[in-house]
């Protein structure tokens, strides 16, 4: 509980806060729930209400709230150093994290630059990528553009935003972004080739088109900026099997930089440690954050490998330094939560796990795919999207201001769930510690909620 009583809490945010992604003038007509503690899956409002934490706390949490063994390690990190800086100076916490990071990423990605979060880790890869064709040896210096995909979504800053794809994020900024090469959305059921629901000629479509435009443009694309395996924002969009590997393949042959944005679905969230592993691929530059260091503090990363690193080798006078810094860049507080997370993998077997849990999650999931407004159900790993639609046969989708995912969700608050939709799509993104009987827990409130709210 809140030393505040909660209608001086839920007044003082309605007079004085901003929230992201919302619209006000809707938040400002209910008194908004105040949350003040976790617990494990749980969150706890002012009132003593529990909430199960079904998005993990947009997508950050995985060994539970108020985790012991992190918190501990914060509390002791706080009483011996709270922040100096990389530029000039080393820290421990950092130093230690960046050997770990490069000793369980993909093989290869080798030296990590640290930021606060998703976006500037990803602003900070197309940067990298654009500065290292300039620099490389031979005459790279038009390769200035970058292959994003339709429906991406990589942040908020303008550089993140520019690399998106969501219109109804990002149109209304569309004056001041960089221009990109767009690719189709690696896999939809509703594709614009006809796909028949089971990806595999949106598959087809999308590689065929991706390579041409590669075709096209390789001589003036620095990068391709994806997130492996699943879309997230963009609507719990799944990839098929083997679709990286093939992006890998195209990336060497039309000499692109490979950009996996594992933002989102790094440190264990489709079943492994990160989602280009279930792929054996190494990306060129992979952006990190969110679950690094458990849902705790904001910290991102930016790893590479060698030869993206040497291309900003040099004598000081020739200006190939990479000019980019964060005040709070690899601050050792979150430093220190990112080790005893990763240790926290170890001693749990977290990852060792998930496959009984993924199985559970698949076996729940199928039997809300018999509802009559279930018209597709997506799963990758702990993370899945219930897509709502108005017909089934058609797959006809409600009416987007219907806001029928909107309405699931508040339903759900009445049993328990705190869930946050993206349009129509329910999303399953639960701390990776979540017991079966939680699983349970969540899957039967959705389920309920689903019906009570489509019929
Ligand atoms: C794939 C991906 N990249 C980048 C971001 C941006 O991260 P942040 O909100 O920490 O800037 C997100 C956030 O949801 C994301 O899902």
């Amino acid at each position: 509980m809140s030393d505040m009583d909660s209608s001086t809490l839920q007044s003082y945010d309605l007079d004085f806060v901003w929230h992201p992604f919302t619209q006000m003038k809707e938040w400002e007509e209910e008194p908004p729930i105040v949350i003040s503690e976790g617990k494990g899956s749980y969150l706890f409002d002012t009132n003593g209400n529990r909430y199960l934490d079904g998005v993990a706390s947009l997508w950050t949490n995985l060994h539970g709230h108020c985790r012991k063994e992190i918190n501990d390690a914060i509390k002791a990190q706080v009483d011996k150093l709270e922040h100096s800086t990389l530029l000039g100076l080393a820290n421990d916490k950092s130093a230690i994290l960046a050997k770990r990071l490069v000793d369980i990423a993909p093989a290869g990605l080798c030296k990590v630059f640290y930021s606060d979060n998703g976006s500037t880790a990803v602003e900070v890869a197309i940067k990298m990528a654009f500065q290292y064709q300039q620099q490389r040896k031979g005459n790279y210096g038009g390769k200035t553009k970058f292959i994003t995909f339709k429906n991406a979504y990589h942040g908020d800053t303008l550089g993140a935003v520019s690399v998106g794809g969501i219109d109804i994020f990002h149109e209304v900024f569309r004056p001041l972004l960089f221009p990109t090469i767009q690719a189709p959305s690696p896999y939809c059921y509703r594709c614009e080739m006809g796909g028949n629901g089971s990806g595999d000629s949106c598959e087809r479509f999308c590689l065929q088109e991706l390579e041409r435009l590669m075709a096209e443009h390789a001589e003036e694309t620095a990068g391709l900026v994806i997130e492996p395996l699943i879309q997230g924002a963009g609507g719990m969009i799944v990839q098929p099997d083997g679709f990286i590997r093939e992006i890998r393949e195209l990336c060497n042959r039309y000499d692109i930089l490979m950009i996996a944005d594992e933002v989102a679905v790094g440190f264990g969230r489709t079943g492994v440690m990160f989602a280009c592993q279930q792929e054996g691929v190494t990306p060129d530059i992979m952006a990190l954050s969110k679950g690094i260091t458990a849902g705790y503090l904001p910290l991102a990363a930016t790893m590479t490998n060698r030869k993206v690193y040497d291309a900003f080798l040099g004598e000081y006078k020739e200006l190939k330094t990479f000019f980019h810094g964060h005040t709070f860049t690899g601050n050792p507080i979150a430093c220190a939560a990112a080790l005893a997370s990763l240790d926290l993998f170890e001693k749990t077997g977290l990852l060792e796990e998930l496959p009984e849990k993924i199985d559970h999650l698949a076996r729940r999931l199928t039997e809300l795919n018999k509802l009559n407004h279930v018209g597709n159900i997506r799963q990758r790993g702990m993370v899945a999207g219930i897509e709502l639609v108005e017909d089934k046969k058609t797959k006809r989708p409600f009416a987007w201001d219907e806001r029928i995912g909107v309405q699931v969700c508040l339903d759900a608050r009445k049993k328990g769930l705190f869930l946050r939709p993206l349009g129509n799509v329910i999303v399953i993104f639960p701390p990776l510690s979540i017991s079966i009987e939680e699983l349970d827990f969540l899957m039967d409130g959705i389920g309920g909620s689903i019906r009570e709210i489509t019929g």
